[in-house]
C-alpha cells in the first residue's frame, strides 16, 4: 500500500516537474518566467499542494522520498535561474540596440529666460560702481513734488519744470521724471560722506522717434570735502573705459541743471566706430550718456548737509542710450515691444 503511494507520488511529481520545466523553457522573457516560477513553486502552487500528500507515506520512506524530492526541487530553481539570467542578458541587449544614444547630438534645450539688456546694463553699472565704493539706493516711482523738484532747486512755476514734461498724479505727487529725488532721499536719510547709486525707471510725457515716455535711468552721487570737477570726470572716464573699454574717452559739454552748478552734459567716444564716424554716432563720433555737475549749495543745504563743510559731484546716466551703445540696438522703441525675437538674443 505504501509502495504503492510512494509511486503513485512520485508519479505524479515528476508530471509536475517536467510541465514546470518545460512552461519554464518556453517563457519567452523574464518576468513571464518569474511568473511561472511563483505559480509553479509559490506558496499556493501545486507543488506545496502535492507535496502535503507526503504524510502518507510509511515514516522510513519519508527521508528518502524528501531527498529525492529536495534534488528535484534543486534542480528546478537552476534552471530556471539560469534560464532567468539567460533572458535578463537578452533583454538588456535587446535595449542597448534599440535605446542607443548618440552623445554628440545636442541635448534638448531648455527655453530659459534672459534678463533684459536694460537690466543686463543696469547690472554691469551697478558692478563697476561698487568696485569704486558706491552703494545702491532706490526710490519709488510716485514721487512728492518737492522731492522730485523742489529740494533740487526746482521751485513751483520755474521755467526749468518745462525741460521735462511731467506726469502730474495730484498737484502734490508726480510719476518721477528722474532718478534724482534719491538724492534727496538719500541725503536726508544718511550722514556724508556719500557714495550712492540709484538706477530706476522714470517717465516723460514723450513720445516720439527717439523718445519714449518711460526710460530707465542711474543716478550718482558723491558727497565727500573738497569734490570737484576733476573727480567727476575721473569717475565718468573710469565708468565708460571699464563697460567700453580702455580707448572710450569722455567729453564735458557745457549745460544747465538747477540743481548742479557747474553743469555739464557728457558723451563718450563712439565705442562702435572709435570716433571716425558711423550710423551708431550720427558721424559725429560721440554719443551722448546724461548730465552731471557738481551739486548746487542750495540743493545741499535744502536736505540739511552744510555746503561749508561739504561738496558733492551727481550724475546721470541714460540707460537705454547705453545699451544702445553697447548691443547696437538700432532703435529705442525696440526696449518696450517685448518682441521675443529681439529679447531672446539677450538670454544666456
Ligand atoms: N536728472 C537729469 C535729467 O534727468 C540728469 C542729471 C543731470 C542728473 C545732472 C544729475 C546731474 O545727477 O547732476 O535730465
Amino acid at each position: 500500500m505504501d509502495q504503492n503511494n510512494n509511486q503513485k507520488l512520485k508519479d505524479k511529481l515528476k508530471v509536475f516537474f517536467q510541465s514546470a520545466e518545460q512552461a519554464f523553457q518556453l517563457a519567452g522573457n523574464s518576468s513571464k518566467l518569474y511568473e511561472l516560477k511563483t505559480r509553479f513553486m509559490g506558496s499556493k502552487s501545486d507543488l506545496q499542494k502535492i507535496m502535503k500528500e507526503m504524510k502518507n507515506l510509511a515514516p522510513e520512506e519519508k527521508p528518502i522520498f524528501g531527498k529525492w524530492l529536495n534534488e528535484k526541487k534543486q534542480a528546478l530553481e537552476e534552471s530556471y535561474l539560469s534560464l532567468f539570467h539567460r533572458l535578463k542578458k537578452q533583454e538588456l541587449e535587446q535595449r542597448m540596440k534599440e535605446e542607443v544614444v548618440d552623445i554628440s547630438l545636442p541635448g534638448p534645450s531648455k527655453n530659459q529666460g534672459g534678463l533684459h539688456p536694460v537690466q543686463l546694463i543696469i547690472q554691469q553699472t551697478v558692478n563697476i560702481f561698487k568696485s569704486l565704493g558706491y552703494s545702491v539706493r532706490t526710490g519709488p516711482m510716485i514721487e512728492s513734488d518737492w522731492n522730485n523738484f523742489q529740494a533740487l532747486n526746482i521751485p513751483i512755476n520755474h521755467p526749468s519744470r518745462d525741460l521735462q514734461d511731467t506726469f502730474y498724479i495730484d498737484s502734490d505727487h508726480v510719476l518721477r521724471t528722474h532718478t534724482s529725488p534719491i538724492q534727496v532721499r538719500s541725503m536726508l536719510a544718511e550722514k556724508p560722506p556719500l557714495a550712492i547709486l540709484a538706477p530706476g525707471k522714470v517717465f516723460r510725457r514723450d513720445n516720439d522717434v527717439s523718445h519714449s515716455p518711460t526710460f530707465h535711468q542711474v543716478e550718482g552721487m558723491f558727497i565727500d570735502r573738497h569734490v570737484s570737477m576733476a573727480h567727476l570726470k575721473g569717475t565718468l572716464s573710469y565708468f565708460v573705459k571699464t563697460l567700453f573699454g580702455s580707448n572710450t574717452r569722455v567729453r564735458f559739454r557745457s549745460s544747465y541743471f538747477p540743481f548742479t552748478e557747474p553743469s555739464a552734459e557728457y558723451d563718450c567716444s563712439c565705442p562702435i566706430c572709435e570716433r571716425k564716424g558711423c550710423s551708431m554716432c550720427q558721424h559725429s563720433g560721440w554719443m551722448e550718456i546724461g548730465g552731471c555737475g557738481l551739486m548746487h549749495p542750495k540743493v545741499l543745504a535744502l536736505s540739511h548737509i552744510n555746503p561749508e563743510k561739504w561738496e558733492g559731484f551727481a550724475f546721470g546716466l541714460g540707460v537705454e542710450r547705453l545699451a544702445i551703445v553697447y548691443y547696437g540696438i538700432p532703435h529705442i522703441k525696440l526696449f518696450l515691444e517685448n518682441d521675443i525675437r529681439f529679447l531672446e538674443q539677450f538670454s544666456y
